[in-house]
């Protein structure tokens, strides 16, 4: 208890000194056809007749593998609001699965993500590549793009906006696994000491007990924020995740107010906002207070006095403690 409250008040002070010009974020925006996205959508419906849980409920055939159709169910509305969500199935899964018994093979026809984002993967492999999950022996081989982004329901952040629903989808594909003993089992590879038994989980809390409220961080901020590499104002964030020699943990590097959040999280806040007040202060303001980054500084005095109160009475009441406990002492001798 102690411990985090020094460490919250030492921030806070350093945070009061820190107060510098932000940096401003961008957004970009995708084009959709809306008669090809409704043409898709119908060719769709024949694909949902069986991949849906009114589909399982209600099968168009009954010569089918029941089981194996349970395990692939998708939700029409989760797909229709992602990233791919006005695409025909096939474009990425190919005329195989046109008939029912789809046609054998084409479960590896599957278009790899470089065909249709080949720039962007020119991009960031060389990044991947460098990052903890492509460089452990016995991870590297299970993983693979469709790891973290499930094509079937992940927005990417330029279309999510809101920094805190990002933080959750973003977060979600680490925590799947690094929050579940099944998920981690998985892709862990053999305890170094045991072999043939997967090595433990690291509890995600007690890795992060030097930070105080993990749990609030979590949904405030992403993994990737600490475990990428420092990018510059408008660039996309780096794949390279860091292990925990190279990881960030300087505070200020997001309790300030021109923190890394700016660059990383809130840039992707509609850009009306940045020319309008030059800064993103309203959203920040809206949807979560983060001490020290916003350039309010009534709020910030506000919270730093709330703070310095509310320390006072813990001085206080630990003075009186003591000063009791002493005369205590001196009347039983
Ligand atoms: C008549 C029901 C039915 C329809 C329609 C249907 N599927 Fe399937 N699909 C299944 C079943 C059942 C499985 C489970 C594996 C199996 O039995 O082949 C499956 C498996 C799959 C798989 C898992 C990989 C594999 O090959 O085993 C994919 C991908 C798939 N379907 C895609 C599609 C797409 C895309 C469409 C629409 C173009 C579609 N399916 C239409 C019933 C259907
Ligand atoms: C942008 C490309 C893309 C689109 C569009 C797409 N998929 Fe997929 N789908 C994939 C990839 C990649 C995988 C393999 C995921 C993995 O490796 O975990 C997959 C896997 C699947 C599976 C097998 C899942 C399993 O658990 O075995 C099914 C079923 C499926 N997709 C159905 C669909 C249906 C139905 C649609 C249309 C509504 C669709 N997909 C649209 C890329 C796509
Ligand atoms: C068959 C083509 C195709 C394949 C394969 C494909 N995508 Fe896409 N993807 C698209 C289209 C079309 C869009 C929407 C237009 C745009 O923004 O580029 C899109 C959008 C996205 C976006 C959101 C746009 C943005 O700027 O952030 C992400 C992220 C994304 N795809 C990731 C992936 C990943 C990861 C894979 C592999 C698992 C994949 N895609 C496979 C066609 C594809
Ligand atoms: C360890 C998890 C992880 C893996 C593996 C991963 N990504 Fe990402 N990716 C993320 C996160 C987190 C973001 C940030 C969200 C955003 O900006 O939309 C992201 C963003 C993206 C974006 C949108 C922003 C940009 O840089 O253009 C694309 C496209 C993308 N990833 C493609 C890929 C491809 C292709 C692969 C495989 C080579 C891959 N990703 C592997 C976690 C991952
Ligand atoms: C599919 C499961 C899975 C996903 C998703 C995943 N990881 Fe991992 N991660 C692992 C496994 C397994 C290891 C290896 C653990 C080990 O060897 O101790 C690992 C290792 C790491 C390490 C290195 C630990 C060290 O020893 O320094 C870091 C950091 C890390 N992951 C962060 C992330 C972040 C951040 C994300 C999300 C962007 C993420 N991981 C997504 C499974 C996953
Ligand atoms: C505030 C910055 C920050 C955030 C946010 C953060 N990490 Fe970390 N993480 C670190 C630092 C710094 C270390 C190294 C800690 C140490 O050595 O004491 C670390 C260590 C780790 C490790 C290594 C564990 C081990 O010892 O083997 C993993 C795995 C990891 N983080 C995953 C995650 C995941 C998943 C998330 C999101 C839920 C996350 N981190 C969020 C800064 C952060
Ligand atoms: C990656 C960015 C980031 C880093 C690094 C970071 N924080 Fe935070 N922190 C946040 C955000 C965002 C919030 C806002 C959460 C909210 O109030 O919704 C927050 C909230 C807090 C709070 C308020 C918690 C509460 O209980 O209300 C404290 C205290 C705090 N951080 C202290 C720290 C300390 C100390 C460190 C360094 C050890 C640190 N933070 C590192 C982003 C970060």
């Amino acid at each position: 208890m102690f411990q985090s409250w020094r460490k919250t008040i030492l921030t806070l002070l350093i945070l009061g000194l820190t107060r510098a010009l932000a940096a401003h974020g961008g957004t970009e925006a995708a084009a959709i056809d809306p008669a090809v996205a409704e043409k898709n959508r119908k060719a769709n419906e024949a694909c949902f007749a069986c991949h849906t849980e009114a589909g399982l409920k209600n099968p168009p055939r009954t010569d089918m593998d029941m089981k194996k159709l349970a395990e692939t169910l998708r939700d029409p509305k989760v797909f229709a609001g992602s990233n791919h969500g006005t695409m025909d199935c096939r474009q990425c899964h190919g005329q195989g699965y046109n008939d029912y018994p789809h046609s054998e093979g084409s479960k590896n026809e599957i278009s790899p993500c470089s065909e249709c984002h080949a720039t962007r993967v020119a991009r960031l492999e060389p990044q991947y590549d460098k990052s903890v999950h492509a460089r452990l022996e016995g991870v590297k081989a299970k993983f693979t793009c469709a790891t973290c982004h499930d094509p079937h329901v992940n927005l990417g952040a330029t279309l999510l906006k809101d920094p805190l629903k990002i933080a959750v989808q973003d977060n979600q594909a680490c925590l799947e696994c690094h929050d579940s003993d099944r998920v981690f089992a998985k892709y862990a590879p053999d305890d170094e000491k045991k072999p043939g038994i997967k090595k433990a989980r690291p509890d995600i809390d007690t890795i992060h007990d030097w930070l105080p409220n993990t749990k609030l961080h979590w949904k405030a901020v992403r993994c990737v924020e600490c475990h990428t590499p420092e990018v510059k104002a408008n660039r996309p964030l780096s794949h390279e995740i860091l292990d925990k020699e190279k990881a960030e943990k300087n505070c200020l590097s997001c309790h300030s107010a021109n923190s890394s959040l700016r660059t990383r999280l809130y840039r992707h806040l509609v850009k009306e906002e940045v020319a309008q007040f030059g800064f993103t202060n309203s959203v920040i303001l809206s949807s979560s207070y983060v001490i020290g980054a916003t350039r309010n500084p009534t709020l910030d005095t506000i919270v730093i006095a709330l703070v310095g109160l509310t320390l006072a009475g813990v001085l206080l009441h630990g003075a009186i403690r003591i000063i009791f406990a002493i005369r205590r002492k001196g009347r039983k001798q």
